[in-house]
């Protein structure tokens, strides 16, 4: 029998036991970097789960507090604010009212936890009747009218006390105009987290029934990326840059983790990408059915996100991920 040469290369020696792995690891996933979405409703005491989204629910603003309680106690990076209006409108006049839900959610969890990063996303979809991202002109969402609400509804969350924006209806120009609105409006420091490329997905359908968005008629392909496209998403980021944005995002995440790789790659900019509604669907019903161990492959995919170069994750995960975080953190060697 001949002998097989001995290796000259013993990458094993590094995997030997828990606290050399430990030593040597290459990504860590921190609090700091999780966002929580939240869905908020107006009324009080009101806790409606989502189905599709196991962990999920709307809640009234008295209901959101607590939860924004503990990811501050956790270190989460913040929150991000998704509102649904009482009544929707074709203009989605909510989105641009003082009095609007996520004004008030903004102000109530600004007021009661000074220190909570707060996000505010900025978009019409949640606000109109027709479920689309704008203004509709002749069957299609008018891009030059929607840009001028855009700055409207971002001004209103700057006077609520919002920490940053994040536009998502990828119209054209929406990172000027809002940035435009917002320095002449007295709101110089607000940052932009734009949703620069985002995608036409199918990955976004528990959202759509979370925040009870969905198109009437349609889709949304004239204005979010062909899924198809690396370039054309290359492009769009440039563009939001060129146009301010401080913060840029990739979204869905987990089938688009080269977009996330080259995107820190080609820009000097902080990275976010969304770890969508879909995506925690899958997870959470295989994890349900023991298929797979939800924990584990929770912390494997968070970690997929930094290790292809993003710094915040938009993630349903962040409590649960944040809580075991902080578990392991108090085993000696996880
Ligand atoms: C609204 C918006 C959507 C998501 C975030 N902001 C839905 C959409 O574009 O249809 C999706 C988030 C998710 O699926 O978790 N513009
Ligand atoms: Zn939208």
């Amino acid at each position: 029998m001949i002998q097989p040469p001995r290796p000259r290369r013993r990458p094993r020696r590094l995997r030997s036991n828990p606290a050399i792995r430990r030593m040597v690891r290459e990504t860590q996933v921190r609090p700091e970097d999780l966002i929580l979405p939240l869905f908020v409703v107006p009324g009080e005491g009101v806790h409606h789960p989502v189905p599709s989204m196991p962990g999920v629910a709307q809640c009234s603003i008295d209901l959101t507090l607590p939860l924004a309680r503990r990811a501050l106690e956790l270190g989460l990076g913040g929150v991000i604010l998704f509102g649904i209006p009482a009544a929707k409108d074709p203009l989605g006049s909510d989105a641009c009212d003082d009095q609007g839900i996520v004004q008030r959610a903004i102000r109530a969890l600004k007021t009661a936890l000074p220190e909570l990063y707060v996000i505010s996303d900025l978009c019409f979809c949640e606000y109109t009747d027709h479920g689309h991202c704008g203004v509709i002109a002749g069957g299609d969402v008018d891009n030059d009218a929607t840009l001028e609400r855009l700055g409207l509804s971002a001004l209103s969350h700057a006077r609520a006390g919002v920490d940053m924006v994040a536009p998502s209806g990828m119209m054209d120009g929406m990172v000027a105009a809002i940035r435009g609105a917002l320095d002449r409006g007295g709101h110089p420091g607000i940052p932009i987290l734009s949703y620069a490329a985002k995608f036409a997905s199918a990955y976004y359908g528990p959202f759509r029934d979370a925040a009870q968005s969905a198109p009437r008629f349609g889709d949304r392909r004239t204005y979010q990326m062909d899924p198809a496209n690396r370039r054309e998403a290359l492009r769009e980021v440039a563009i939001d840059l060129e146009e301010g944005a401080d913060l840029v995002m990739v979204k869905p995440g987990l089938a688009y983790l080269d977009l996330v790789r080259e995107v820190r790659d080609r820009f000097d900019v902080p990275l976010a990408v969304y770890n969508v509604s879909g995506e925690y669907a899958m997870l959470k019903a295989a994890a349900e059915r023991g298929w797979i161990d939800g924990e584990r492959v929770m912390l494997e995919t968070l970690t997929a996100f930094k290790r292809a170069g993003a710094d915040l994750i938009l993630t349903y995960h962040a409590l649960e991920a944040a809580e075991l975080l902080a578990r392991a953190d108090r085993s000696p060697v996880p």
